[in-house]
Order: structure tokens, then sequence, then C-alpha cells
């Protein structure tokens, strides 16, 4: 990447938006020197029915770790998001959704989401779910999702969104551990043209003996109107048997600024997935604000972010920030490549989309399709263009500049994690030069910093670990159930800092170049995967000794997921035996944790205590054989000889 190219887009976004680089780097300078005037004038754009008066209580010291964030107010997130724009934009556009099916969209008003949302409230309501109870949310892309969590929110119920890909095993867990009392979910989701039972997946979850539920009510929303059992007593039908018996009005709790909004589970280097929690106050006001200054939002403008709200890109950019903001988001039910791999270009041409935001593995999968499926859409609506999910190549990055935005618009590349709740990475249309597969600097009140091995700061143009040094509103509180977990996971490795994770490069112009993840968890298209999750799965086939699950590059998916297998004496490495190892995967967690690639192998290299050495499994799954460091304390070297022949063969 030459410089020229470099000028050549910082132009072209300032050309595009409003922001400048003048205003932005005042704004930094003031949240750096006054953070809690700034955070309080951020906290200004959202409706409190109690102000605060203090703005930060944070402590990052383990012996002594909280986070609040203005902790003596009160508001309701859903009011934010619906009952403060009825005044002036009743009949403004909230939801435009766009079905699977390309024949079927629908454009649904604030006042309309208004009223779903307060009947779906009632309904929640009348059924006995109260403050502080947790509700399970399993749905596809349709707008009842959408008013699933609003309901939740207004009624002060805490949700927790499972992704539908999920398998009933994983749902059951997420279900027992954050203790639901009821599960929303729809007859069936339709993706791609087929339909994906839902439904009968929450029946198959909750009559799993192996874990402990304590749900009261299955609330079907009617998708497909699928004929599906209904066990009487727990299950009722939304539209069928309650939407219409309720008011179209409901009261809204007043919640403290530190009550949970939502639990979102997301996978960690070990043990179980985690539920991240995260609060009111603080994390409305960083989605709010962020969606507004990384998107440049303007009222009108057609926003669509194409994640699920299965997970925390969905939660903050389809549903809270926009909706927070007045905006118009959209909600898409289908996939990237049905009916076939125009469909992105289509929709963004149908719903005239002004700003579009994506993740690189989609972008990747539909590059390779040509550039006649994007051509032949219009996409002179356009304006701005994000990324996020994982590291955007260049090559990527240069294609959706060029070809998707015909090198007209800005791309912001951002930066974030569940955890974080927001972007903290990312450009400033217009105010930020843009470097293709950088996410650039931090947004204002976000102080990143590298630290090597030991935690030392690392200046100037540097590579280490990335973590950040002070809190911002939209960061987790706790794991739910497990604060001690919180505090070893993120604040032990650099007493202090809350650590991301994730390692990072700083050029010399102070841009930030995301790495990768530095523990054991890998980013499969844009999607999060605890490899010892992996590997407990593979674990529970019978014929199966022991397993060690590591990433490897993979041109679309970015890491594709490598499993070394040992099998029990006498059984055979057989193509059978992979399948049921894979359906064991699909089984006990759902098929996006399906391994590309199982390797069987008489055993695993370790070390003389029994560690499996785990550097080496990486390098071997990247067909790096040179580079495989030391292996002298390795119990039996010869495995790794015959691991490289292995790898060679396939
Ligand atoms: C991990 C977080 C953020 C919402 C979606 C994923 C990687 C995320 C980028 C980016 C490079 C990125 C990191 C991070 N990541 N965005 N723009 N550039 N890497 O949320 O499932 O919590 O995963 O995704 O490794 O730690 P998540």
């Amino acid at each position: 990447m030459s410089h020229e190219e470099i000028i050549k887009v910082s132009k072209a976004a300032a050309a595009n938006t409003l922001t400048d680089a003048t205003k932005a780097s005042a704004i930094r300078a003031q949240a750096k020197d006054d953070p809690d005037g700034f955070w309080t004038d951020v906290a200004k754009r959202l409706d409190w029915s109690k102000p605060f008066t203090r703005v930060k209580d944070v402590s990052f010291d383990a012996k002594d770790l909280h986070i609040k964030w203005f902790d003596d107010g009160e508001l309701n997130a859903c009011v934010n998001c619906l009952d403060r724009h009825l005044p002036e934009r009743a009949n403004d556009i909230a939801i435009i959704w766009e079905s699977d099916d390309p024949a079927t969209a629908k454009h649904i008003t604030y006042a309309e989401a208004f009223e779903e949302t307060c009947r779906m409230a009632n309904v929640l309501k009348a059924r006995g779910v109260k403050r502080g109870d947790r509700v399970v949310i399993y749905m596809p892309m349709i707008p009842e999702a959408a008013y699933a969590m609003l309901a939740c929110a207004r009624i002060g119920a805490v949700h927790s969104v499972v992704f539908g890909g999920f398998s009933p095993e994983a749902l059951a867990s997420r279900i027992e551990d954050c203790g639901a009392v009821a599960v929303i979910t729809a007859d069936e989701g339709m993706r791609g043209g087929k339909a994906v039972p839902l439904k009968a997946n929450v029946d198959k979850a909750l009559g799993l003996k192996q874990h402990k539920t304590d749900v009261r009510l299955v609330l079907t929303v009617e998708r497909t109107n699928a004929t599906i059992p209904m066990t009487a007593g727990r299950d009722l039908y939304y539209y069928g048997e309650a939407r219409n018996d309720v008011a179209p009005e409901c009261p809204a709790e007043a919640m403290n600024a530190e009550d949970t909004l939502f639990i979102l589970y997301t996978s960690g280097s070990t043990g179980k997935p985690k539920g991240v929690l995260h609060t009111t106050g603080g994390y409305l006001t960083y989605v709010s604000y962020t969606h507004e200054k990384v998107f440049d939002y303007r009222l009108g403008e057609i926003f669509w972010c194409t994640a699920d709200v299965g997970w925390v890109t969905g939660h903050s950019y389809i549903v809270y920030g926009p909706l927070a903001n007045g905006a118009t988001t959209l909600i898409f039910e289908g996939v990237p490549t049905y009916p076939d791999a125009s469909r992105f270009w289509q929709v963004i041409e149908k719903h005239q989309v002004n700003i579009f935001y994506t993740a690189p593995t989609a972008l990747r999968a539909l590059m390779r399709e040509g550039d006649d499926m994007v051509k032949k859409a219009d996409r002179s609506s356009l304006r701005l263009l994000g990324s996020v999910g994982e590291p955007i190549n260049p090559e990527a990055w240069l294609w959706y500049y060029n070809v998707v935005g015909d090198g007209k618009h800005p791309i912001v590349d951002t930066w974030w994690q569940t955890e974080t709740g927001g972007i903290l990475i990312s450009p400033l249309p217009g105010a930020t030069d843009l470097k293709p597969g950088s996410a650039t600097q931090p947004l204002p009140g976000v102080f990143p910093a590298i630290v090597d091995a030991n935690g030392n700061f690392l200046d100037g143009a540097c590579e280490g670990n990335l973590v950040i040094t002070d809190s911002w509103p939209g960061q987790m509180r706790t794991v739910y159930g497990d604060h001690q977990r919180f505090i070893d996971t993120y604040f032990k490795t650099y007493p202090g800092m809350y650590f991301t994770g994730d390692g990072a490069r700083r050029d010399a112009d102070g841009y930030y170049w995301i790495t990768g993840r530095v523990d054991d968890v890998i980013n499969v298209s844009g999607h999060r995967m605890g490899t010892a999750e992996v590997e407990a799965a593979i674990d529970e086939h019978d014929a199966v000794v022991e397993a060690a699950v590591v990433g490897f590059p993979h041109d679309v998916k970015g890491q594709g997921i490598y499993a070394y297998v040992t099998l029990l004496a006498g059984v055979e490495p057989t193509e059978a035996m992979e399948k049921e190892i894979i359906d064991v995967v699909r089984r006990e967690i759902g098929p996006i944790a399906k391994p590309d690639h199982i390797h069987f192998t008489p055993a695993l290299p370790k070390t003389r205590s029994g560690k499996i050495m785990r550097r080496i499994l990486r390098k071997i799954a990247e067909n790096e054989f040179g580079a495989l460091g030391d292996t002298s304390t390795l119990a039996d070297p010869s495995v790794v000889d015959a691991l490289i022949e292995g790898r060679k063969n396939r």
C-alpha cells in the first residue's frame, strides 16, 4: 500500500461526510482532559426519568474491581428507543424488514413498533414475567425479535438472545446458566429458502435431562405457520392466542442506570461460554453515541447492519443504537447468497440503503462471485461502508472500497467485542485518514495501549497485546453468576488494565492494526469460538480419547477449525468416523463450530508434564513446518514428525 493511496482514500472520505479533523481532535482532547464533563454531555442525548449526578465510579484493581456509570440516574431503554420519538417521528419508519423471500418486505413506523412492543410486554407481564426475570430469545431475524428485546427492556426483564443457529444443547446450557423463566421463539425461521425448526429446538432443549431449566412460558411467534407440537400450560402462540387480548400500551419500568439490560453468551479461551452482562444507562449512551459518530448517521437515512441479533453487533447496531437515535434500521432475515450472490446489493437498491455495515467474511465470499454481481445493482444511495468482526485484509478492503463503493465512500473498520458493548477503535468518517486493513484510532474517551508479555507499556510504533487502560460507559460489568471469572479473565493478566485478548500493532502514525486473538479463541467467519468448547464437544464421542483444536488461516472464513483427534485403540480413523465427530459438534454447539479438518493422530505432542503443545499444533495446521520452535521439552518428539507427514498428505 503506497502512501499516495492512503491520501486518496482520505480525501474521498472528507468529501463525503460532515465530520472534520479539527473538530474531532478537539473532542478527543475534551474527552481526555475532562472525561466526566465529556461523558455527561454524551449521556444527555438520552431521556433520563431521573437525571444522574454521578458520572463514573470505576476501579480496574482486581482487589476492588467495580465499574459503574451514571449510577444514581434512572431511565428505560425501550422508552429511549421508541416512546421519545413519537411526538416528532411517529410515522417515520423505524424498521424495514426484508424477508428471506425477496418478494416480501415490510415497513414499520415508530408508532407501530411502539404498539407491537407494548403488546408483547403486556403478554409477558400477563404470564407472570417480572422485573429482573431472565428471558431467553431464540428467534429468526424478524421484527418480533426486536420487539421481544425491547419488551423485556420495557418491563425490566433481562433478555438473553441466543443465536438461532445454536443447537438445542447449546440453547439449553444458556437457558440453565441464566435461569430463564421464559423463552420467546418462532415456529420456524427461514434462511436461504430453508426452514429452521426453532420451536422444535426449544422443545428438545427443555427436554434434555442433563440441564435443569425452569421455563414456565414458551411464547411462539408464528413465522411460517408450520404445524408444531404445543405443550399445554407452557406454550403460547403469540398472534393466535395472546397479542390481541392485551392492551396496546404498557407502562415502562424506571430502571437504575446500573440495572441489567441484557446478558449475551460468548466464547472464552476456557470453560463454558460466559454470560457477558451489560447494564442500561452506560450501554445505551455508548451505542447511541457511537452509532451516530462512527456512521455519521443523519436522520432519515436507511442504516443496514447485516449481523444477526444473536450477536452483540445486532444488539448494538441493529436494535439499540439505531433506534435510540430515531433511525431507520433494516432487518434482513436471509443470507447473502440467496436467491443468488447479488442479494446484498439488490437489497441496497430496493431499500435505498445509505449506510451498510457487514463482515469481512461475507465480503470475501461475495468477492469470489465476480464484480458483475455487484455492478448489476444500483448502489447510488450508499454513502458510507462499515466492516466488523475480524481483521479485514487489504485485498477485501480495496474490493469493498472500489467495487461496492465505486471508490467514493469511506470505510469504517470498527474494532470492538461483545465485552465492549460498542465500537472502541474506528475511523471517524471524514476526520480520519483511512488505511486499508487498519481500524485506525480510538474513539474519543477510549484509551487503548499496547503492552509486552510482562505488561510494560510499549511506545510509538510497536506490536504486542492490546489493553484498555480506563473504562468507557459501554463496558461489560460482570460475567453473569461468576464475578470472579470476570476479574480473572480481564483484569489479572495485566493488573489495572482491561485485557482484550487481542494482539495489535501500532504504526508510526499511531494507527492500530489488530492482528487477531492471542488466546485460545478463534474467529471463524466473524464468529467467536473457544477451542476448548469445540474440544469438549468432540470428546463427547465415545470413540474419542482426546482432541486438540486450533485455528488455521482460511481464505473466506478468516480462520477455519482444525481438530486433531486421538481415537481409542482399535478404532479405525475412517471417513464415517470423521462424519460422526462432525455430527457430535453440530449437536453439542451447532453448525458454526463444525471442524474444517479432522486430523486423526495416534498421539498429541505433549510436554513431559502432559501439557499439549498447542503452539506446535497451530504451526502444523498453518503448514508452517519450519517454524516449530523449541521441541526439546516434548515427551516424544517423533509425534511431531508423524503429524507433519499427516498434514502434508491432505
Ligand atoms: C473479537 C470480538 C465486535 C462485534 C463482533 C465480534 C475480533 C472484531 C474487529 C476488527 C479486527 C476484530 C477481535 C475481537 N474483531 N472486530 N474490526 N478488526 N478484529 O464480537 O464475537 O465478541 O469478537 O473479534 O478479535 O476480540 P465478538
